[in-house]
């Protein structure tokens, strides 16, 4: 078993220096070299993150790598290779693609993404979980950042791979992504093992906000006291990547420093919708802040946040705890 966890780490660190080789050597590597210019990125900042070239073909990936069945098998294995179960027969996952190499904590290799260069879809595409790569897990760009600055202090949460590049590129060398999922508590508590502070920042759009409202809630039930999580929401449009081409290293760390902190974003996301001047608004309020609250981690945030909606509402501890059990009477 852990042999062969081996060999497939070995295996994808030998893909991604393919895919790396071929930016370089491929006789159409024009298309690629010329996509990753039109995004503003620099030849430093493109093999720092070993960013690659998949050219397009069924087979180009099998012939350089998998030249034995025992690497094939594994390529397979490392969803590198898909079969196609009537021929009977493997062909490449990634063609005509700019490689993204994803890495774990230690730099090994442990999955990819790989980006259409123009408009086709789907515009990317990644791995699919395997015994080496969890989705749930891993944070694009940390093994990176660990490496760019000396002692991180605080972590940003961005949406895609070009965000953390761009990002890296501009200075703002701490940012990782999920990897097209939710940020989940696993995230979130290795995050928490590095840095005490991080900032959520998401594209400026419908899905945008709606993924800062699923973290809103995934944060408030796992964060401990010592541990801050803040909100960064962009200008309509922008994402982290085009925000920092726009406003450079000091505009960007200036709107990261004055990001919405956790409690403020559930006020205010919570009391959207409701007349916070009558009472049925503010009771609706509480029927749905309150729920969230009891699962959060007991604490001073929670401590504070509770005195908050004390103070929002009117209402007492002890008429709220009579509907509601927030915090554990001295009884249980
Ligand atoms: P976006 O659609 O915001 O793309 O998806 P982007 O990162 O800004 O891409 P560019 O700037 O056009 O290159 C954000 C992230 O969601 C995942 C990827 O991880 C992407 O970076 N995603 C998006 C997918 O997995 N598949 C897709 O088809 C699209
Ligand atoms: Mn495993
Ligand atoms: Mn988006
Ligand atoms: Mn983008
Ligand atoms: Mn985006």
């Amino acid at each position: 078993r852990r042999s062969e966890h081996k060999a497939q780490y070995h295996i994808l660190d030998e893909a991604s220096a393919y895919y790396q080789r071929q930016l370089k050597e491929h006789p159409s590597r024009d298309l690629a070299v010329n996509y990753l210019k039109s995004r503003g990125l620099t030849g430093k900042v493109a093999s720092f993150f070993c960013i690659g070239f998949a050219p397009s073909g069924w087979d180009n990936l099998i012939n350089a790598v998998g030249g034995t069945s025992e690497k094939a098998n594994l390529l397979e294995l490392s969803g590198m290779l898909i079969r196609h179960e009537e021929k009977d027969s493997l062909y490449d996952r990634f063609r005509n693609r700019i490689m993204f190499p994803i890495r774990d904590a230690r730099g090994r290799t442990i999955a990819f993404g790989g980006r259409v260069l123009g408009d086709d879809k789907p515009k990317y595409l990644n791995s699919p979980e395997t015994d080496t790569f969890h989705k749930g897990r891993e944070l694009y760009g940390l093994y990176e950042a660990r490496k760019l600055t000396q002692k991180l202090e605080r972590i940003v949460i961005v949406e895609g791979y070009m965000d953390v590049i761009s990002l890296a590129q501009f200075g703002v060398t701490y940012a990782v992504a999920t990897l097209g999922t939710a940020t989940s508590q696993q995230h979130l508590e290795r995050l928490f093992k590095t840095v005490s502070e991080v900032v959520f920042c998401f594209d400026g759009d419908k899905a945008g906000r709606k993924a800062a409202e699923r973290a809103l809630e995934t944060t408030l039930t796992s964060i401990k006291d010592g541990q801050e999580a803040r909100f960064l929401f962009l200008p309509e449009g922008e994402d982290p990547d085009t925000l920092i081409r726009a406003e450079g290293k000091d505009g960007f760390e200036k709107r990261l420093n004055e990001a919405l902190p956790l409690s403020e974003f559930f006020f205010k996301s919570h009391s959207q919708g409701s007349d916070m001047t009558s009472i049925d608004g503010r009771a609706r309020f509480s029927s749905e802040a309150l729920p969230m609250l009891q699962q959060m981690q007991p604490g001073l945030l929670k401590q504070m946040m509770i005195d908050k909606i004390c103070e929002i509402t009117g209402l007492t501890l002890e008429q709220i705890n009579s509907t509601i059990q927030l915090v554990p009477t001295s009884a249980s």
